[in-house]
Protein backbone atom coordinates (compact mmCIF):
# COMPACT_ATOMS: atom_id res chain seq x y z
CA UNK A 1 0.00 0.00 0.00
CA UNK A 2 1.37 3.33 -1.30
CA UNK A 3 1.08 6.56 1.30
CA UNK A 4 -0.91 9.49 -0.09
CA UNK A 5 0.92 12.37 1.23
CA UNK A 6 -0.64 16.09 1.04
CA UNK A 7 2.51 18.39 1.01
CA UNK A 8 1.56 22.17 0.85
CA UNK A 9 2.86 25.17 1.77
CA UNK A 10 0.05 27.47 3.88
CA UNK A 11 0.30 30.57 5.92
CA UNK A 12 -0.52 30.28 9.94
CA UNK A 13 -4.09 31.03 9.15
CA UNK A 14 -4.40 27.72 7.11
CA UNK A 15 -4.77 29.03 3.55
CA UNK A 16 -2.76 27.73 0.78
CA UNK A 17 -2.95 31.33 -1.46
CA UNK A 18 -5.22 34.22 -1.54
CA UNK A 19 -8.69 34.02 -2.19
CA UNK A 20 -7.74 33.43 -6.12
CA UNK A 21 -4.60 30.69 -4.95
CA UNK A 22 -1.81 33.08 -5.56
CA UNK A 23 0.97 31.99 -2.49
CA UNK A 24 3.66 34.02 -4.24
CA UNK A 25 4.44 36.24 -0.74
CA UNK A 26 5.56 32.42 0.37
CA UNK A 27 8.60 32.32 -1.64
CA UNK A 28 10.15 35.31 0.04
CA UNK A 29 11.01 32.28 2.65
CA UNK A 30 13.11 30.17 0.17
CA UNK A 31 16.00 31.35 1.52
CA UNK A 32 19.35 28.93 1.65
CA UNK A 33 18.56 26.91 4.44
CA UNK A 34 14.99 25.84 4.09
CA UNK A 35 15.62 25.57 0.28
CA UNK A 36 18.97 23.45 1.33
CA UNK A 37 16.31 21.27 3.60
CA UNK A 38 13.59 21.04 0.55
CA UNK A 39 16.11 20.16 -2.24
CA UNK A 40 17.74 17.54 -0.11
CA UNK A 41 14.67 16.32 2.02
CA UNK A 42 11.42 16.83 -0.50
CA UNK A 43 13.86 17.03 -3.92
CA UNK A 44 10.77 15.83 -6.18
CA UNK A 45 8.30 18.61 -5.45
CA UNK A 46 10.80 20.98 -7.13
CA UNK A 47 9.19 21.26 -10.65
CA UNK A 48 11.41 20.08 -13.31
CA UNK A 49 12.46 23.86 -14.97
CA UNK A 50 13.97 24.74 -11.32
CA UNK A 51 15.28 22.03 -11.35
CA UNK A 52 18.82 22.75 -13.29
CA UNK A 53 18.89 26.66 -11.28
CA UNK A 54 19.24 24.90 -7.99
CA UNK A 55 21.76 22.55 -9.11
CA UNK A 56 19.43 19.24 -8.07
CA UNK A 57 18.53 18.27 -11.83
CA UNK A 58 20.23 14.94 -11.40
CA UNK A 59 18.44 14.21 -8.15
CA UNK A 60 16.38 10.99 -7.92
CA UNK A 61 13.35 10.59 -6.18
CA UNK A 62 12.81 10.39 -2.33
CA UNK A 63 9.76 10.38 -0.80
CA UNK A 64 7.68 10.23 -3.97
CA UNK A 65 7.40 8.82 -7.17
CA UNK A 66 4.05 10.73 -8.51
CA UNK A 67 2.18 13.34 -8.76
CA UNK A 68 -1.93 14.30 -8.11
CA UNK A 69 -2.76 17.65 -9.15
CA UNK A 70 -5.77 19.17 -9.82
CA UNK A 71 -6.64 21.09 -13.20
CA UNK A 72 -6.18 24.76 -11.02
CA UNK A 73 -2.92 24.13 -10.04
CA UNK A 74 -1.75 22.48 -13.26
CA UNK A 75 -3.14 25.14 -15.50
CA UNK A 76 -0.36 27.56 -14.10
CA UNK A 77 2.18 25.13 -15.57
CA UNK A 78 0.63 25.49 -18.42
CA UNK A 79 0.16 28.69 -18.81
CA UNK A 80 3.37 29.22 -18.66
CA UNK A 81 4.16 27.00 -21.30
CA UNK A 82 5.10 23.94 -19.60
CA UNK A 83 2.85 20.70 -20.38
CA UNK A 84 4.87 18.39 -17.82
CA UNK A 85 6.02 20.46 -14.65
CA UNK A 86 6.78 17.10 -12.77
CA UNK A 87 8.96 15.04 -15.40
CA UNK A 88 10.51 13.54 -13.37
CA UNK A 89 7.63 11.94 -11.11
CA UNK A 90 4.41 9.67 -12.85
CA UNK A 91 2.06 13.14 -12.76
CA UNK A 92 -1.60 12.77 -13.06
CA UNK A 93 -4.09 15.78 -13.52
CA UNK A 94 -7.79 15.58 -12.48
CA UNK A 95 -9.85 17.45 -14.87
CA UNK A 96 -13.18 17.01 -16.48
CA UNK A 97 -12.57 19.79 -18.88
CA UNK A 98 -9.46 18.90 -20.87
CA UNK A 99 -10.26 16.71 -23.74
CA UNK A 100 -6.61 15.15 -23.96
CA UNK A 101 -4.03 15.33 -22.29
CA UNK A 102 -1.31 18.54 -23.49
CA UNK A 103 2.11 15.68 -22.93
CA UNK A 104 1.97 12.76 -22.89
CA UNK A 105 4.08 12.13 -19.70
CA UNK A 106 0.88 13.43 -18.01
CA UNK A 107 -2.67 11.28 -17.59
CA UNK A 108 -5.76 12.96 -17.18
CA UNK A 109 -7.92 11.58 -14.86
CA UNK A 110 -11.71 12.23 -15.95
CA UNK A 111 -13.56 10.49 -13.42
CA UNK A 112 -13.81 8.27 -10.35
CA UNK A 113 -10.94 10.29 -9.05
CA UNK A 114 -11.04 8.13 -5.69
CA UNK A 115 -11.60 5.35 -7.21
CA UNK A 116 -8.13 6.03 -9.92
CA UNK A 117 -6.74 7.08 -5.62
CA UNK A 118 -6.90 4.01 -4.79
CA UNK A 119 -5.74 1.77 -7.44
CA UNK A 120 -2.43 4.19 -7.39
CA UNK A 121 -2.19 3.62 -3.42
CA UNK A 122 -2.70 0.25 -3.87
CA UNK A 123 -0.12 -0.74 -5.81
CA UNK A 124 2.93 -2.71 -4.82
CA UNK A 125 6.43 -1.01 -3.98
CA UNK A 126 7.40 1.83 -5.57
CA UNK A 127 7.82 5.45 -3.63
CA UNK A 128 4.73 7.58 -2.02
CA UNK A 129 2.07 9.31 -3.98
CA UNK A 130 2.39 13.74 -3.57
CA UNK A 131 -1.09 15.20 -3.37
CA UNK A 132 0.45 18.21 -4.53
CA UNK A 133 -3.38 20.03 -4.69
CA UNK A 134 -5.15 22.58 -4.76
CA UNK A 135 -7.82 22.93 -2.60
CA UNK A 136 -10.90 21.67 -4.16
CA UNK A 137 -9.03 18.40 -4.92
CA UNK A 138 -7.30 17.94 -1.78
CA UNK A 139 -11.08 18.43 -0.06
CA UNK A 140 -12.30 15.33 -2.58
CA UNK A 141 -9.71 13.43 -1.45
CA UNK A 142 -9.18 14.34 2.00
CA UNK A 143 -10.32 10.71 3.18
CA UNK A 144 -7.60 9.08 1.10
CA UNK A 145 -5.11 11.56 2.13
CA UNK A 146 -2.43 9.38 5.06
CA UNK A 147 0.08 11.72 5.35
CA UNK A 148 0.36 15.70 5.94
CA UNK A 149 3.27 17.58 5.47
CA UNK A 150 2.48 20.86 6.11
CA UNK A 151 4.95 23.92 5.29
CA UNK A 152 3.31 26.85 7.60
CA UNK A 153 5.12 30.22 6.74
CA UNK A 154 4.66 33.16 9.40
CA UNK A 155 2.24 35.15 7.65
CA UNK A 156 -1.18 35.48 8.27
CA UNK A 157 -3.60 35.64 4.77
CA UNK A 158 -7.05 36.12 6.79
CA UNK A 159 -8.78 34.68 4.18
CA UNK A 160 -8.08 32.94 1.10
CA UNK A 161 -8.07 29.49 -0.29
CA UNK A 162 -8.49 26.52 2.34
CA UNK A 163 -6.07 23.98 2.88
CA UNK A 164 -9.73 21.68 1.98
CA UNK A 165 -12.14 22.77 -0.24
CA UNK A 166 -14.55 20.52 1.51
CA UNK A 167 -17.14 20.57 3.99
CA UNK A 168 -16.70 20.44 7.97
CA UNK A 169 -15.92 17.18 8.79
CA UNK A 170 -13.04 16.51 11.65
CA UNK A 171 -10.63 14.06 10.64
CA UNK A 172 -7.85 12.87 13.19
CA UNK A 173 -3.95 12.98 12.48
CA UNK A 174 -0.91 12.04 14.79
CA UNK A 175 1.78 14.51 14.85
CA UNK A 176 5.16 12.78 13.76
CA UNK A 177 7.17 15.44 13.57
CA UNK A 178 7.98 18.85 13.79
CA UNK A 179 10.63 21.18 12.12
CA UNK A 180 11.71 24.87 12.65
CA UNK A 181 13.66 27.17 10.76
CA UNK A 182 15.36 30.45 11.03
CA UNK A 183 13.13 32.21 9.36
CA UNK A 184 9.99 31.27 11.07
CA UNK A 185 9.00 28.30 8.11
CA UNK A 186 7.61 25.24 10.54
CA UNK A 187 6.93 22.06 8.44
CA UNK A 188 4.80 19.72 10.47
CA UNK A 189 4.39 15.81 9.34
CA UNK A 190 1.07 14.10 10.79
CA UNK A 191 -0.35 10.67 10.45
CA UNK A 192 -3.79 9.63 9.35
CA UNK A 193 -4.98 8.14 12.58
CA UNK A 194 -7.92 5.68 11.26
N1 LIG B 1 0.26 26.50 -1.33
C1 LIG B 1 0.43 25.35 -1.97
O1 LIG B 1 1.26 24.50 -1.56
C2 LIG B 1 -0.38 25.05 -3.19
C3 LIG B 1 -0.29 23.79 -3.78
C4 LIG B 1 -1.04 23.53 -4.89
C5 LIG B 1 -1.88 24.48 -5.42
N2 LIG B 1 -1.96 25.70 -4.84
C6 LIG B 1 -2.87 26.72 -5.38
O2 LIG B 1 -4.16 26.16 -5.50
C7 LIG B 1 -4.84 26.87 -6.54
C8 LIG B 1 -5.75 25.91 -7.26
O3 LIG B 1 -6.61 25.25 -6.34
P1 LIG B 1 -8.16 25.03 -6.68
O4 LIG B 1 -8.82 24.49 -5.46
O5 LIG B 1 -8.70 26.25 -7.32
O6 LIG B 1 -8.13 23.94 -7.85
P2 LIG B 1 -7.48 22.50 -8.01
O7 LIG B 1 -7.91 21.62 -6.90
O8 LIG B 1 -6.03 22.61 -8.30
O9 LIG B 1 -8.18 22.05 -9.37
C9 LIG B 1 -9.59 22.04 -9.49
C10 LIG B 1 -9.93 21.38 -10.80
O10 LIG B 1 -9.63 19.99 -10.73
C11 LIG B 1 -10.56 19.26 -11.52
N3 LIG B 1 -11.31 18.34 -10.66
C12 LIG B 1 -11.71 18.54 -9.37
N4 LIG B 1 -12.36 17.46 -8.93
C13 LIG B 1 -12.38 16.57 -9.94
C14 LIG B 1 -12.90 15.26 -10.09
N5 LIG B 1 -13.55 14.64 -9.10
N6 LIG B 1 -12.74 14.63 -11.28
C15 LIG B 1 -12.08 15.23 -12.31
N7 LIG B 1 -11.56 16.48 -12.22
C16 LIG B 1 -11.71 17.13 -11.05
C17 LIG B 1 -11.48 20.28 -12.16
O11 LIG B 1 -10.85 20.62 -13.39
P3 LIG B 1 -11.65 21.03 -14.70
O12 LIG B 1 -12.18 22.42 -14.43
O13 LIG B 1 -10.64 20.98 -15.79
O14 LIG B 1 -12.75 20.02 -14.86
C18 LIG B 1 -11.41 21.46 -11.18
O15 LIG B 1 -11.72 22.69 -11.79
C19 LIG B 1 -3.77 27.45 -7.44
O16 LIG B 1 -3.91 28.85 -7.46
C20 LIG B 1 -2.47 27.07 -6.79
O17 LIG B 1 -1.56 28.17 -6.74
C21 LIG B 1 -1.24 26.02 -3.73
Amino acid sequence: MRKLTYFVACSIDGFIGDPGGDASSMFAFLDEEFLGYLTSTYPETIAAHAREPLGIEAAGNLRFDTVIQGRASYQLALDAGVTSPYAHLREYVASRSLAESPDPHVEIIAENLVERVRELKAEDGGLGIWLCGGSQVAGELLDEIDELVVKTYPQVYGSGMPMFGSGFAVADFTLESVRTFGNGVLVRTYARRR
